[in-house]
């Protein structure tokens, strides 16, 4: 999960994503990671870490990276929250990073819109909510896309 700041969207998606993993018993490995370093070191938005509270999620725990070529071999699904992310991310990868793993995370929602997630850094806590809403939307359809049927539980 690849934002720009790695302290507001993608630690949610991170989050979320975890839970899910948990809760459905995968045997998947979720990060996340930002294409800036702005951050680096630093725990999630407090608005991001409320916000997933509220929702029973702890992320106190994440601290922002930066998102590295080692990434393209290390996953196999790379989620780029938004289109300027999407292009940040081929930057990093300078020509030899696999694009076909580079997906924008909204188009699991809704499949080719190309759509981005709402960047909330610049508003206040109300933009917060919607921004989860849609990341746990987009996540539950991961699942069921991805996950093998007879492991999902409900
Ligand atoms: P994020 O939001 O990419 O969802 O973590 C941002 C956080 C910080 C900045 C931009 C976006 N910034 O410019 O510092």
């Amino acid at each position: 999960m690849v934002c720009l700041g790695n302290i507001c969207r993608s630690p949610i998606a991170e989050g979320v994503m975890q839970e899910k993993i948990n809760q459905h018993h995968l045997d998947w490995t979720v990060d996340s990671a930002g294409t800036e370093s702005f951050h680096v070191g630093e725990a999630p938005h407090r608005f991001s870490q409320k916000v997933c509270a509220n929702h029973g999620i702890d992320i106190s725990h994440q601290r922002a990276r930066r998102f590295i070529k080692a990434d393209f071999k290390n996953y196999d699904k790379i989620y780029a929250m938004a289109k300027d992310v999407y292009y940040e991310i081929e930057n990093i990868g300078s020509f030899n990073g696999d694009m076909s793993k580079v997906v924008l995370f909204l188009n699991e929602l809704k499949p080719d819109s190309n759509e981005s997630v709402p960047d909330p850094y610049y508003g206040g806590e109300a933009g917060f909510e919607p921004v989860y809403e849609l990341i746990d939307q987009t996540c539950d359809a991961i699942v069921q896309r991805y996950a093998v049927p007879d492991t999902i539980d409900s």
